[in-house]
């Protein structure tokens, strides 16, 4: 005979257990983090790279973690750091993660930027976008330096050339379609800037002009070169957070792995086409091939980790570019001065009547530049940089009254260097939340600016964005005004409430906005 147990005695024995264990193993954070300030959480994000859904590990288990759907980070602004009193903060959950620090502090950022091999990239959480192959993203150390070495060249002055002209043709493409109409309504401009960058990329990226309506489909395909890359870019979120097999359940899911596999046979075919003639192409994809083939040391990467470089560009590149030009627009629309200032600056400084600029000309378009600056500084489409460190080490940082503070760092911790905080530090900017483009044409605190991250790991498509914004900027405002779109419904909102609508964002792999509902009035 057994003795019954009832059910609630093994679950309230389970509930303690679990309840202890969360005590004790916060208590040891706690003593570790030696009371530097900041914020306890019942559940922890350090697991959460890209913003799939913040993660719950289950007790007493190794890999099993517990998916809430519940995010805390996003659009920092400086108000946490305020909040807690100094530029480094603390993120100490009840969960089996890591002790987690937050920065807002330029020169421990730096100092962080610098030193890869003292705070290197938690890797293992960037595995999922090896979904092509290693890439430059997905690699750290000695693998990196080989990535990084033969991917560099493609980012060549030729490719930025490509770049500005690929641009041009997409603004063309884009003025074609709204020909004949007074005013352009968008309800949310973002769908029509996903678009031109997504022209660019292919253009820039693949040596491939895809047009902005439909594509035709080739023979041997499915589905066109364009439908496959968007599908990719679109739904790259859902294929890195579902198995495969849960992708076969719905029509959507099943067709954008269908995108990955036609991507993918697109970039064998490419590999295979131009083998004997990418030194006819400019393209980031030839020259990479080109560069691979090349290499004096003999350092090579496979065909699969080839395509994977070339995927992640088409990556990074797209919705981060797409939706800087969308808040630079709606920034624009808001600030009206600006936008005047910003068009007379054009129509004196592109020769071009169209606003085209021609490549020449693009590095002395300071002020449309500035414009592109301060929307990256105000609204930087990646808010967080996770570093982890490899030591017991501190780092130096001041609290808002400007006392100097010793910040213990133990190894093994997260570090969230937070672009959106620092670019929004009273310490580095005056004004900080207000949008003065005029800021980046005298001196500014170069190191507190990080949109695209710092020290070797930095972003290698900077200068290929840059231009894109500033050639897409200098066209759309030499000929179109913008302004945000008459609603009823909110004819009686304040400045500064309009500008909290515009700027709903939320967190899909970059910062996204919910809707940019924006209005096209042509200027002649
Ligand atoms: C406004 C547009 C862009 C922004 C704000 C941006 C931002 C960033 C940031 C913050 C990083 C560092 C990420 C980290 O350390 O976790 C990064 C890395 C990277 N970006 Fe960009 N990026 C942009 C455009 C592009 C473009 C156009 C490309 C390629 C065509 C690109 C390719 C890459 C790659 C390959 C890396 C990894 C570099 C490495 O680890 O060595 N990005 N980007
Ligand atoms: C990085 O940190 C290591 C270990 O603390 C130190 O030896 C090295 O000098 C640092 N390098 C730089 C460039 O700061
Ligand atoms: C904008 O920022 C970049 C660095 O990201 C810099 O190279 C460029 O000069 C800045 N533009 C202006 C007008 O200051």
């Amino acid at each position: 005979m057994s003795i019954p147990i009832p059910l609630s005695t093994i679950f309230l024995a389970g509930t303690v257990a679990i309840a202890l264990q969360a005590v004790w193993r916060y208590q040891q954070k706690v003593t570790k983090n030696a009371g530097t300030p900041g914020m306890k959480l019942i559940i922890s994000n350090t697991r959460q790279i890209m913003a799939i859904m913040p993660v719950f590990k289950i007790p007493f288990t190794r890999d099993w973690m517990f998916n809430i759907g519940l995010s805390w980070w996003g659009n920092h602004n400086y108000d946490i750091f305020e909040k807690y009193g100094q530029d480094i903060i603390s993120a100490v959950s009840v969960d089996g993660a890591p002790l987690c620090y937050l920065l807002a502090d330029a020169e421990a950022i730096q100092e962080v930027l610098v030193n890869r091999t003292r705070f290197p990239k938690p890797i293992e959480t960037y595995k999922i976008l090896e979904l092509f192959g290693r890439n430059l993203v997905t690699t750290e150390g000695d693998d990196w330096k080989v990535h990084r070495k033969i991917t560099a060249p493609s980012f060549s002055e030729k490719s930025n050339k490509m770049v500005c002209e690929e641009t041009v043709t997409a603004m063309e493409g884009l003025f074609e379609l709204w020909k004949g109409q007074k005013s352009v309504v968008c309800s949310d401009f973002t769908e029509t800037t996903i678009k031109l960058a997504l022209i660019v990329i292919c253009g820039a990226g693949f040596g491939m002009r895809v047009p902005m309506l439909a594509q035709d489909v080739p023979p041997g395909h499915e589905m066109s070169f364009k439908s496959a890359v968007e599908l990719v870019s679109d739904g790259i979120q859902i294929k890195v957070t579902l198995p495969d097999f849960a992708m076969k359940l719905t029509k959507y899911t099943a067709r954008v792995s269908a995108g990955f596999a036609e991507l993918r046979k697109y970039m064998v075919e490419m590999i295979q086409d131009r083998a004997n003639s990418y030194q006819n192409y400019n393209d980031l994809f030839s020259s990479l091939l080109a560069a691979n083939a090349h290499d004096s040391e003999g350092l090579k990467l496979t065909d699969d980790e080839v395509i994977g470089n070339i995927f992640i560009f088409l990556i990074a590149g797209h919705e981060t570019t797409a939706h800087t030009l969308a808040f630079a627009a709606a920034l624009l629309a808001l600030y009206p001065d600006v936008q005047e200032k910003l068009y007379e600056f054009i129509c004196t400084h592109v020769s071009n009547p169209s606003g085209a600029p021609t490549y020449n000309e693009v590095p002395q378009l300071t002020y449309v530049s500035a414009v592109f600056n301060e929307t990256l500084r105000l609204y930087p489409p990646v808010t967080l940089m996770p570093k982890t460190s490899a030591e017991d080490t501190t780092l130096r940082t001041v609290t808002t009254k400007g006392t100097p503070v010793t910040v213990p760092i133990p190894k093994g911790s997260i570090l969230h260097l937070i672009s959106s905080a620092l670019h929004t530090n009273p310490r580095y900017w005056a004004e900080p939340n207000e949008f003065k483009p005029e800021r980046f044409l005298g001196n500014w605190p170069k190191h507190a600016f990080i949109p695209f991250s710092g020290g070797a790991r930095s972003c290698i498509g900077r200068r290929f964005a840059e231009i894109e914004g500033v050639v897409a900027l200098s066209m759309l405002i030499r000929n179109y005004r913008v302004t945000i779109t008459d609603d009823p419904r909110f004819a009686g909102e304040t400045f500064e409430e309009r500008k909290a609508r515009l700027f709903k964002m939320h967190i899909v792999i970059t910062q996204t906005p919910e809707s940019i509902p924006v209005t096209f009035t042509r200027r002649t």
